[in-house]
């Protein structure tokens, strides 16, 4: 399917999937493959796109298994992933805020499923981290699906940083996006994004 399609499918829109997060396990390491070795997806990664299964076996023993907060994301429940979603939180003593990340593979994108994972793992890190205050994203200016879904997880913009990243070589402007409204202020509780 090329991307002229995606464009169309746009249009029409497509019931969302159910979604369920876990952590990846070595044998992922075909349905990683999807994405991981995927220019369309890995583009605005700052890590270099797969080119083949031992890479991609690398890239998931150096930095998906022991990342700090890293999910599968599967379309039914213990299935296989199509994507992943990840949190890291800041380091030193900054702990009270993290940065989140994710990516889909090619053939599922249009259909919700980062939206809802972004949502789901927003609600999880906050109930699992009780110290975290402030989750945030960074997205290329020009990556629109990306600012996009953090939109409609209930993000909001917060500036735009010029030349702050080196994507492929070149540095680009990111928009920086917070999470909205950690404490609602009438119950003054957390506020928890998809709840
Ligand atoms: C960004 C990405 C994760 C979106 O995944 P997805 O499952 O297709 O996202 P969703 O279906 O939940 O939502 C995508 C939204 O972006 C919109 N969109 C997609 N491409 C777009 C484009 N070129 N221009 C404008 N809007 C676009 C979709 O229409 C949808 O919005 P809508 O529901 O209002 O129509 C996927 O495209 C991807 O993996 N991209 C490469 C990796 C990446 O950019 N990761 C984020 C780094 S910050």
């Amino acid at each position: 399917m090329g991307v002229g399609a995606k464009e169309e499918d746009r249009a029409e829109k497509k019931s969302v999937p159910e979604i369920t997060l876990r952590p990846f396990t070595l044998s992922d390491v075909d349905d990683f493959m999807t994405w991981a070795t995927d220019d369309r997806v890995m583009r605005f990664s700052r890590r270099p796109t797969c080119t083949t299964k031992d890479e991609c076996l690398t890239h998931m023993k150096d930095l998906i298994m022991p990342h700090p907060w890293c999910r599968a994301i599967c379309i039914d429940d213990g299935g296989r992933p199509v994507g992943s979603v990840s949190v890291m939180p800041a380091p030193g003593a900054d702990v009270h805020r993290a940065s989140i990340g994710f990516g889909i593979a090619y053939d599922y994108w249009g259909h919700g499923i980062a939206t809802a994972a972004v949502k789901k793992a927003a609600s999880a890190v906050f109930e699992e981290w009780p110290f975290l205050e402030r989750l945030d994203a960074i997205a290329e200016v020009n990556n629109t699906a990306s600012q996009r879904v953090l939109e409609k997880a209930g993000f909001q913009r917060e500036a735009v940083l010029k030349s702050y990243l080196v994507l492929r070589g070149e540095s680009k402007d990111m928009l920086k996006v917070e999470e909205m409204n950690l404490l609602d202020s009438e119950n003054n509780s957390r506020w928890m994004p998809g709840k």
